[in-house]
């Protein structure tokens, strides 16, 4: 078929352009659905445990991920600052993953450990005490906050359902594990181990 016929046909342009993407997303999409890499936890990722899992829903509940990216890229700019990129493999148990795209404040993919728990503290308290040029927004309330121990019991079996492999036993426990913890508790926890399993491993 001679190219200007296509190109006169609105309707037959429209379905070769289709094809033509149709076969490139099959192309790039399919291997990831079917590599190991991508779909099985990488070394030392564990579904997250009941406080953990608390904080990362406050993470997006607060939208932390308006200013902040959990993605490394493989470019030496990022892993000089950062720490090694991010793999997809690490967050095979993140619903939604928390790659983000804007970054007013730093990555965080590998936050965990960089500062002490009252340094975090203070920070989500108060940012200015610590960076006085920060724009970052203060959350007081988190310390007030508790955790709902009921609540994370739920998820935890949603997340069971759906594949993650939590025991029974972590599941009983879940509630029992957060009681007593603020919010404050639960955002630090999340923060303290996020990339950690690759930290030191360049
Ligand atoms: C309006 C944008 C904005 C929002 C929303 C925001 N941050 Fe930030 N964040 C920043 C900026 C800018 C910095 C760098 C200055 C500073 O350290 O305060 C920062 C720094 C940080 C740091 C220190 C990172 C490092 O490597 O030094 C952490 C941890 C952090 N934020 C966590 C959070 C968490 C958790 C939330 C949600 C509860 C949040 N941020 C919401 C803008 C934001």
């Amino acid at each position: 078929m001679r190219h200007d016929t296509i190109e006169k046909s609105v309707n037959l342009m429209i379905v070769l352009i289709i094809v033509a993407i149709s076969i490139g997303g099959l192309i790039e999409i399919v291997p990831l659905m079917i590599s190991s890499d991508a779909n099985e936890p990488a070394e030392n990722i564990e579904p997250y445990p009941p406080l953990r899992l608390a904080g990362r829903d406050i993470y997006v509940r607060e939208g932390c991920y308006n200013c902040h990216s959990q993605m490394i890229r493989p470019f030496r700019s990022e892993t000089e600052r950062y720490g090694p990129y991010l793999t997809a493999g690490e967050t095979v148990y993140d619903r939604p993953f928390q790659f983000g795209s804007k970054r007013t404040g730093p990555d965080l993919a590998r936050v965990g450990g960089r500062y002490s728990d009252d340094w975090q503290r203070l920070h989500l308290t108060d940012p200015r005490a610590l960076v006085p040029e920060s724009n970052m927004p203060a959350y007081p309330w988190l310390t007030d906050n508790m955790v709902d121990g009921e609540l994370i019991t739920k998820k935890l079996r949603t997340l069971q359902f759906l594949g993650d492999p939590y025991t029974d036993e972590q599941i009983a426990g879940a509630a029992a594990a957060v009681e007593g913890k603020s919010e404050m508790d639960a955002l630090i926890a999340y923060l303290q181990e996020l990339g950690t399993n690759r930290k030191n491993r360049r």
